[in-house]
C-alpha cells in the first residue's frame, strides 16, 4: 500500500508524479518531516516505472517554498544542524534522482526554496513568483548547495550579489540571469509545467536518466573527462531496446512507444 504524507500531496497524472509542499499557512517551509518525506517519496517514485517525471511545487497561490523552517534553528547546535542536513538531504535526493525533476514556482522561492529549485532539472515560474537567497539576514549562509549550484547556473558575480546582499529578485529578472527557463502567467503556470513534463515522460526512461547524468557531468568534470563519459553514456544506449525502437520508428516515420528497457 503506498505511503502516505503529511506534508506533502501526491498526484499522479500520465507519467508525471506532482509532488505538493503542503504547509501553505508556512508558506511550505521545509521542516526536518518535509525534507524526511520528500526524500522518501522519491526513494518510492524511484522505482514505479509508470513515473517518468517528477514536478515539484508548493501549495497555495502565495509560496513555492519560503525557505527552511527557520523556527527549527533556534536552540540547534553546529554539531545537530551538520547531522539533519548531512543525513536528510532532499536536496541531493533530487539531484541524484534518476528520471527529470521540475520545479515549478508559483511564488516565495526562497533560501531553502531556492536551492530545492536549484537542484530540479529545469525550473518554471509564474510572473508572480520571486527568488533569492535571504539567509545572510539571519546572520547564516546557504547551506543546501545554494553557493555551489546558484554559482554554477548563473555565474559568481550574480550568485555572489544575491547571497552577499540577501535581495529578492521577481521573476522576469531571475529568467534574465538564467535561474529559471521560463515565465508564465500565473493562470497558465500548472498547464505550461504539465505539457513540459508530459513531452519529457514520453521518451525513452532510460535515455533521459542517461541524458541528466551526462549533463550533470559538464559542471562537475573538466571537459576530457566529460567528453570521454559522455561517449560511455552514448554507447549505453546502444544496448537498450528503447535505442531500436527509436531509430525504428524514425525510419519508418512513426512515433516511437519507449519502454524503459
Ligand atoms: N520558516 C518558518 N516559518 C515561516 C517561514 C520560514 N522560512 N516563512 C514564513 N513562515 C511563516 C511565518 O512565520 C508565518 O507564521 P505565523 O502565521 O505562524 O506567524 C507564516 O509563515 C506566514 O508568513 P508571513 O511572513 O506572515 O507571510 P508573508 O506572505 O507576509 O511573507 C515571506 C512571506 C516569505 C516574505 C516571509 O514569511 C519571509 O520573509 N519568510 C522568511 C524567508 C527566509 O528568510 N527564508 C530563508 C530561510 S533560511
Amino acid at each position: 500500500m503506498p505511503q502516505t504524507y503529511e506534508t506533502l500531496l501526491l498526484e499522479k497524472r500520465d507519467r508525471v508524479a506532482l509532488i505538493t509542499i503542503n504547509r501553505p499557512d508556512k508558506r511550505n517551509a521545509l521542516n526536518i518531516k518535509t525534507r524526511e518525506e520528500g526524500a522518501a517519496l522519491l526513494d518510492e517514485l524511484r522505482n514505479d516505472a509508470s513515473v517518468g517525471v517528477v514536478v515539484f511545487t508548493g501549495a497555495g497561490d502565495k509560496a513555492f517554498i519560503a525557505g527552511a523552517d527557520i523556527g527549527e534553528f533556534a536552540g540547534r547546535t553546529s554539531i545537530t544542524q551538520r547531522d539533519v542536513m548531512m543525513s536528510r538531504s532532499l536536496f541531493t535526493a533530487i539531484d541524484g534522482f534518476p528520471k527529470p525533476v521540475i520545479a515549478m514556482v508559483n511564488g516565495y522561492c526562497l533560501g531553502g526554496g531556492c536551492e530545492l529549485a536549484l537542484a530540479c532539472d529545469i525550473r518554471i515560474a509564474s510572473e508572480t513568483a520571486s527568488f533569492g537567497q535571504p539567509e545572510i539576514n539571519l546572520g547564516i549562509i546557504p547551506g543546501g548547495g545554494g553557493t555551489q549550484r546558484l554559482t554554477r547556473l548563473v555565474g559568481e558575480g550574480k550568485a555572489m550579489e544575491l547571497i552577499l546582499t540577501g535581495e529578492i529578485i521577481d521573476a522576469q529578472t531571475a529568467f534574465g540571469i538564467g535561474l529559471v527557463n521560463h515565465v508564465v502567467p500565473a493562470d497558465q503556470l500548472e498547464a505550461r509545467t504539465m505539457e513540459i513534463a508530459k513531452r519529457i515522460s514520453e521518451k525513452s526512461p532510460i535515455a533521459l536518466q542517461l541524458a541528466k547524468e551526462a549533463v550533470k557531468l559538464a559542471s562537475r568534470s573538466n571537459l576530457d573527462e566529460g567528453l570521454r563519459r559522455e561517449v560511455d553514456l552514448f554507447a549505453l544506449c546502444f544496448s537498450t531496446e528503447d535505442k531500436d525502437e527509436g531509430v525504428s520508428a524514425f525510419l519508418e516515420k512513426r512515433k516511437p512507444a519507449f519502454k524503459g528497457r
